[in-house]
């Protein structure tokens, strides 16, 4: 096999080839040791800053509750900022913290220019602004363009009267005549998309509870209001935002129906496909705005989308012709794979790589929605949920483009899932148990160290438990360990940041192989090689020498070992290294 231009040649062979092998002394040897501090970030200061970054995660209730009431909080975030500067982290996009009645935990604004008491305050923000300032680490906020709080003035007014001047803010229809809703739209969230105001006798539009009421963006106040609560807190120091759930601002006005599909949903709605309610041409004429007339004003500032696509083609559209829209439309495809296998990967991110405008790619595993990437698939026999952690970290870390990492992954925190309907606190999972157990289990308290609450609080009860592994897998307990999940993460960011080649292309190699997801990483006239045998069988990758051959110099390495000529991995094996040539 032909591998064009590239120095060296990688054939990899299936397990059973392989069957008389000798087996490796130890898969571990040759794990590198963890950086003492994590080299500074060389963009840091540009406009381009978000090239080189990893964006953190934060979802302020869970990560660290400094007041002691169950409630993790701003100020707690400040106090660790000292842990996610030295994970490597630039920036952090902070879930929802403003005034929020809490009926999506936060996801639900009552008012954008605000922070909820359980929260903290606007000061607080400044001071993690400020803080964050001083240790390279970016604030992203998130802002959530599609609904408000049913306790938003705007809405409060918008329901008094048909006559209202905020009536528009919001979609109002009348019912049909037979007094039902205006069509079959379902919430995404259980029911019908629409609720009826016993008062005006209409009905209002929500994709997601009736208690986050769809704002009106074909109305230019709505708009207009929306931009000036972005620009509030650009003012303030804020690097940018995440815009949550994008594809639902706009609607059809024509009402038509959507298409429904045999079966029901969870909440026992029949399946439909949204078609209609969501991905609208007008999204994008509008982000583009947001990004022309508020983003692009201040340098630096970027927008970072929630952008569920099914692949990279509906992906680009997010780009913006001109790379005019979100610089960072996330690209989330990879969590909704049923298991992870190379062909798959090596599909979905070739797609993202040669997206039509060359928009910058920017992958995430997981996030507050999603389940834990260590618990979401099953472990093949011999290996850990660590092995998934460090796997799927290593594809994160490895590949171009701006990785977006969920609090605790770094540790590779599991899912805690509720075991009961009485201990939900997600809506949607009590709405939906069994069949929809909420997102309770992947947003467990961070596990800081082995003492009460794993160092979430000093002991008040916290808002959900703690995983029950917290006393081993925690920060502290990691940080000591060279062979733990967090160290793994350590060093991938550490050579995010100081090798060449990870700041250069992306290529697959070996784009037949079912089991091993190989690519390089090249730049600066260097190269890096990625193995990650995603399979339950173990795999070799013969090293063929030419007379340009290389040695591999291991970067970083996990259930993985160099035998003469051959690297032999594991289950769910990581193997990173440069090649070099010889000269
Ligand atoms: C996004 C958020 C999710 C929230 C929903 C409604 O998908 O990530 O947590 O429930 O939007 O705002
Ligand atoms: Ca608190």
């Amino acid at each position: 096999m032909s591998l064009g231009r590239s120095l060296f040649r990688v054939t990899l062979l299936s397990a059973a080839a392989m069957l008389f092998a000798p087996a490796p002394a130890s898969a571990q040897a040759m794990l590198q040791p963890p950086p003492k501090a994590m080299p500074a970030n060389p963009t840091v200061d540009q406009n381009d800053w978000w090239k080189r970054s990893v964006i953190y995660e934060v979802y302020p209730r869970s990560f660290a509750d400094s007041n002691n009431d169950g409630i993790g909080d701003i100020q707690g975030i400040t106090r660790h900022l000292d842990y996610i500067q030295s994970l490597g982290a630039d920036a952090i996009w902070m879930t929802p913290m403003f005034p929020s009645p809490q009926a999506d935990f936060g996801y639900d604004v009552a008012d954008y220019d605000n922070v909820d008491p359980q929260f903290g305050t606007v000061a607080d923000v400044d001071q993690l602004v400020a803080q964050g300032k001083t240790r390279g680490v970016k604030l992203l906020l998130d802002f959530v363009v599609n609904h408000t709080s049913d306790q938003h003035p705007w809405f409060q007014q918008s329901k008094s009267s048909r006559t209202n001047p905020y009536r528009d803010f919001y979609v109002w229809h009348d019912p049909k005549p037979d007094g039902s809703p205006p069509n079959n739209w379902a919430s995404i969230f259980g029911g019908s998309a629409w609720t009826l105001d016993p008062v005006t006798k209409q009905y209002y539009y929500h994709f997601f509870y009736p208690q986050q009421p769809d704002l009106n963006w074909r109305n230019p106040k709505v708009e207009k209001a929306m931009f000036d609560a972005a620009e509030w807190w650009l003012k303030r120091g804020v690097y940018g935002y995440r815009l949550d759930a994008v594809d639902t601002m706009f609607e059809r006005t024509d009402l038509k129906d959507n298409k429904v599909y045999p079966g029901v949903d969870a909440f026992g709605v029949p399946n439909q496909d949204h078609v209609n309610n969501s991905k609208q041409p007008e999204v994008h004429t509008e982000l583009q705005r947001l990004r022309q007339m508020v983003i692009d004003k201040y340098p630096g500032r970027i927008l970072v989308g929630e952008t569920w696509t099914s692949d990279a083609q509906e992906l680009v559209q997010y780009y913006g012709p001109r790379n005019n829209e979100l610089q960072l439309p996330m690209f989330l495809n990879l969590i909704s794979l049923p298991g992870l296998t190379a062909p798959d990967l090596r599909q979905r991110i070739t797609g993202v790589e040669t997206n039509s405008v060359g928009g910058w790619p920017s992958f995430a595993l997981s996030n507050h929605d999603s389940r834990r990437v260590a618990s979401r698939y099953p472990v093949p026999a011999g290996a850990s949920t660590d092995d998934w952690a460090k796997i799927t970290g290593a594809l994160l870390l490895t590949l171009r483009g701006t990785p977006v990492l969920y609090y605790g992954e770094e540790l590779g925190m599991v899912n805690n899932d509720p075991q009961r309907i009485e201990d939900v606190q997600d809506v949607i999972g009590k709405k939906g148990w069994p069949k929809e157990k909420g997102r309770d289990g992947e947003r467990t308290p961070m596990q800081w160290d082995a003492s009460a609450n794993a160092g979430f609080n000093a002991g008040a009860k916290p808002w959900l438990p703690v995983a029950p592994d917290y006393k081993t897998r925690n920060v502290a307990a990691e940080s000591a360990d060279p062979h733990s999940v967090l160290n793994f993460y350590r060093t991938l960011i550490a050579l995010r940041r100081t090798h060449p080649a990870m700041a250069g292309d992306w290529k697959a190699v070996d784009t037949d192989d079912r089991q091993v997801l190989a690519y390089q990483r090249s730049g600066g006239g260097k190269t890096v090689l990625v193995l990650l045998n995603l399979d339950a069988k173990p795999a070799d990758v013969p090293i063929e020498k030419t007379q340009t051959m290389e040695v591999l110099q291991p970067l970083a390495v996990n259930r993985a070992l160099l035998i003469s000529g051959r690297v032999h991995l594991d289950p769910l094996g990581v193997y990173v290294a440069e090649i070099t040539p010889i000269p």
